[in-house]
């Protein structure tokens, strides 16, 4: 079972577990950012999303459980002349404020399914009406390669899963497939993986 302090061992040599590019599909959604814009980077490890948002003028939240990660993250920001706010916190027990954000960005998140459906909840409390949430995970048939993602099938995201966790909301995307993935040193090569772009009704 993965766990913070998993996190922070893995966060604490040097570099960056998945690069300090963003991630690919977040980049994408560049079109649809503007500045001034509140987002929430949740699981966010060692910053590389939340900064980036960050960059295009965005108020960026960065949540995740590892301190380790999250101090990372406050350097990078500070290395780039950006503002970053860090929250140490589990995101299934987390104290989820009320239509605060534009955007939620779920990269990489991947939650037993309790707490999968708590942290739904609370990103369903946290968007604005009409806010966006931009999600990338693992899908079952990343099981077997090694191009990342967690052991555990349960914590494994598929289609069905984000339509009935977002039942309601406007799927702008909605993909199931193979990309090539080059983000840092654990997320490398062919993988399988679930986007969607969902807005909160
Ligand atoms: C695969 S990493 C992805 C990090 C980042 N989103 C990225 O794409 O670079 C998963 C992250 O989720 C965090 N995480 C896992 N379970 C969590 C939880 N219950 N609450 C908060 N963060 C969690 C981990 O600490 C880790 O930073």
């Amino acid at each position: 079972m993965s766990t913070s302090l998993a996190w922070d061992e893995r966060y604490a040599g040097g570099g960056f577990q998945f690069g300090d590019a963003p991630n690919e599909y977040l980049l994408a959604q560049a079109r649809r950012l503007r500045p001034g814009l509140s987002a929430l980077a949740i699981g966010d490890g060692e910053g590389r999303n939340g900064v980036w948002l960050a960059g295009q003028g965005l108020e960026v939240t960065s949540l995740d459980w590892s301190p380790v990660g999250l101090e990372k993250a406050q350097a990078l920001a500070k290395a780039r002349g950006l503002r970053l706010q860090t929250v140490v916190a589990d995101a299934a027990s987390w104290d989820w404020p009320e239509a605060r954000f534009d955007l939620i960005a779920w990269i990489y998140l991947h939650l037993p399914p309790a707490d999968r459906a708590r942290a739904t909840a609370g990103a369903h409390q946290a968007l604005k009406p009409g806010g966006l949430l931009v999600l990338e995970c693992f899908s079952p048939a990343q099981q077997g390669r090694r191009s990342g993602g967690p052991k555990l099938p349960e914590l494994l995201w598929d289609r069905g899963i984000v339509e009935r966790g977002f039942e309601g909301w406007e799927i702008l995307e909605l993909t199931e497939g193979a990309v090539r993935l080059d983000e840092g040193p654990r997320h490398q090569g062919l993988a399988e993986v679930v986007r969607a772009v969902l807005r909160r009704p």
